[in-house]
Parts: structure tokens; C-alpha cells; sequence
């Protein structure tokens, strides 16, 4: 890494680990269409991808088999290859001097790895060891649409319900949805690799592994990555995770409850000036927030708000935004783009090594 780390026009080594998956190319679009400072690219996979090629500004990348050898010279690596992948391989990247953003949950809740939304808790990454993690998608999203309104008055609690898109479950998952719907179409059985059930015309509960309390991973992580975000280890909130046969865009139907009562109008005005959120409102016509036009967008959609007839001090809302994006790869970018604007990059003691 160059001295001049911090400013515009200083160039990183950038390295994506898993860049043949539905993130890892949405990264590399992203690195190019941010003009995101990058003085190499290194393209890294599992060995089954070793030698295909994505374009990169005007250039046709080779992927490489990620190897002991991968992390020389680099100084930052985005990675979406799943957790044991950037387990098997953060001490090497790291020993290196490069700093790793990581989209999988191997690191989230470790106390001394930040957890961040660049809009939310930014300053969280100038305590990083060498790992800053990307929060899980549904969280970020969510995230970002109750802050801002936390920021006003503290939020009590939070009851979450989700529907998400196969795009979670990685790039085979959106090919498999698409393989059911065929298949369903010409009347013969889908079949099912990724998902344990079929997605297309049908949606199930999350299926990734319950708690004795009979929450899936998937919503502790709601749960238990909200508070961190928001420095709230006390906030009380419940999530019900639940996948549905859209392609890449998540929705959520969020409950609030404050200790006072919150105008549904300051809500809306507040949200509609909230960095990386539209308010999406046409009561006339019941147009809302839908995965269909949150698809490919930067920001999340929030709309629906309104009195939880229920309970004096509640408000209910309804959001969708790209999972790919702001809930994974966008996010990822954003830190990327944190650490060098405030000179953040560097590993500490190991900065020096190269
Ligand atoms: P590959 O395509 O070679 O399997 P997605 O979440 O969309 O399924 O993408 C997962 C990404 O992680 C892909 O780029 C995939 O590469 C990569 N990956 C999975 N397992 C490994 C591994 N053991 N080593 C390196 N990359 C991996």
C-alpha cells in the first residue's frame, strides 16, 4: 500500500474471494462502476472456476484457485465465498498486510471485529484488527430504515417479518428457482439441490438451523447483529425469517414500538430524507415498496408507514431492497470506500510486513 493512503488518488490491491458468486460479481461491477481506486484486481474462486474469465473495466479477468500464494501484495480483500472459506483463509490474507471485509458470518459477532453500515455506525472501523464483517442482508436492510428514526427516539422493540429472495442462498439458488419454475410449467417435478424444498410457486420458513427456543440462525442473526450495529445490546426485537420465490430483492414487514408515540408524519419525513433510503408512497393507487423496482437499486425502499392501530406508541412499515446491493456487495463497497477515505487500511503490527 502506498503512503498515500486517504487520498483520492491512492490505488489499492483489491482481491475478491468467491468472484464467480451472485455477490462476488455484483462487487466487481461495483469496484468499477464507483470508480473505486483499484491498482490490481485478483479475481479468486474455488478451484472448479480456475480459468474462466469476467470482464473488469474494458478487461477480461482470469480467476484464480484461491492458494497459500493468493494474498501477496494485496491490500484489501472483499470476500463472499461462505464462512469456512474465509476462516480457512483470514490468517493468510491478513499475515499479508491485507485487510479483509467479509460478507460471510464467520466474524460478525466477535466483539473485537466491527460489524458496520457505513450510514450507521462508521466510526466502529477504525478499531478493526484486520476484518471488518458485512452484516447480514435482512439486518442492513432493516437497519437502515430504522435508524434513522431510532436516532429520534429510542426504539423499545422491534417485530420483524421477512421475505426473501432465493439471491441469499447464492447464484445456484437464483438458477434453481428459475429450474423449478420451468419445470413446475411443463407440469414435471422441480427439483430441489439448494434448497431443501421447492421455492418456485411456494415459499417456506427459513431453513437454516433452529435454536432450542426455535428461532432459525437466520433471525438470531437479525437479532443479535441489530444490537451490535446500533450499540444496543439491550433492545428487545423478534424476527420471523421466512424465503420466498423472488430473485434478488428482500422484503420486510417491520413493527416498532416506542416509548412514546411517533407521528407518523415525522416518520415519513425523517425517512425521506434518510441517506440510502426512498420513501416509496402512493396511498391512492396502493403503490408501495416491491422487489421488482428495489431490484438493481442502490437504496432501500420504505414505505406503508403508518399507526400500529394495535398499540399507541407502535408504527408499522414495509421495505424491500436489493439483497445483492445494499444488503451485501454495496455495503461491502461502502466500507471499502470508508477505509480509505479516513486512511484506515493497513494491518496493525502487521502493516509494515511487505
Ligand atoms: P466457485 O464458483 O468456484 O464455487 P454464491 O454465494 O453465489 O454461491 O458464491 C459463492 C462463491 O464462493 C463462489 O465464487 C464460489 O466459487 C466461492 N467458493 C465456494 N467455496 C469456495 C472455496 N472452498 N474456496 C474458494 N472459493 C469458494
Amino acid at each position: 500500500m502506498s503512503e498515500t493512503v486517504g487520498t483520492l488518488h491512492t490505488k489499492i490491491r483489491v482481491a475478491v474471494l468467491g468472484a464467480t458468486g451472485a455477490v462476488g460479481r455484483e462487487l466487481i461491477k461495483l469496484l468499477a462502476n464507483r470508480k473505486f481506486p483499484v491498482a490490481d484486481l485478483k479475481l479468486l474462486a474455488s478451484p472448479r472456476s480456475a480459468g474462466i474469465t469476467i470482464p473488469f473495466v474494458g478487461e477480461k479477468l482470469l480467476v484464480e484457485a484461491v492458494g497459500d500464494d493468493s494474498f501477496q501484495d494485496i491490500d484489501l480483500v472483499l470476500a463472499s465465498a461462505g464462512s469456512s472459506t474465509t476462516k480457512a483463509w483470514a490468517d493468510k490474507a491478513i499475515g499479508a498486510g491485507a485487510v479483509i471485509i467479509d460478507n460471510s458470518s464467520a466474524f460478525r459477532m466477535n466483539p473485537s471485529v466491527p460489524l458496520i453500515v457505513p450510514e450507521i455506525n462508521p466510526s466502529a472501523a477504525k478499531h478493526h484488527r484486520g476484518i471488518i464483517a458485512n452484516p447480514n442482508c435482512t439486518t442492513i436492510l432493516m437497519a437502515m430504515v430504522v435508524w434513522p428514526l431510532h436516532r429520534v427516539q429510542s426504539v423499545k422493540r422491534i417485530v420483524v417479518a421477512t421475505y426473501q429472495s432465493a439471491s441469499g442462498a447464492g447464484a445456484r439458488a437464483m438458477e434453481e428457482v428459475k429450474t423449478q419454475a420451468r419445470a413446475i410449467l411443463q407440469d414435471q417435478p422441480p427439483p430441489t439441490e439448494i434448497f431443501p424444498y421447492p421455492l418456485a410457486f411456494n415459499l417456506f420458513p427459513h431453513n437454516s438451523p433452529l435454536n432450542e427456543q426455535g428461532y432459525a440462525e437466520e433471525e438470531m442473526k437479525m437479532i443479535n447483529e441489530t444490537r451490535k450495529i446500533f450499540n444496543a445490546p439491550d433492545l428487545r426485537l423478534s424476527a420471523t425469517c421466512v424465503r420466498v420465490p423472488v430473485l434478488r430483492a428482500h422484503s420486510e414487514a417491520v413493527n416498532l414500538e416506542f416509548a412514546n408515540p411517533f407521528a407518523v408524519s415525522s416518520a415519513r419525513e425523517i425517512l425521506s430524507q434518510a441517506p440510502g433510503v426512498k420513501l416509496v408512497e402512493d396511498w391512492q393507487i396502493n403503490y408501495f415498496p416491491m422487489p421488482i423496482d428495489a431490484t438493481g437499486r442502490d437504496e432501500v425502499l420504505v414505505g406503508r408507514i403508518r399507526q400500529d392501530i394495535s398499540h399507541p406508541c407502535g408504527l408499522e412499515l414495509w421495505l424491500c431492497g436489493d439483497q445483492i446491493r445494499k444488503g451485501a456487495a454495496l455495503n461491502a463497497v461502502q466500507i471499502a470506500e470508508l477505509l480509505v477515505r479516513e486512511n484506515l487500511l493497513g494491518v496493525p503490527n502487521t502493516a509494515n510486513k511487505k
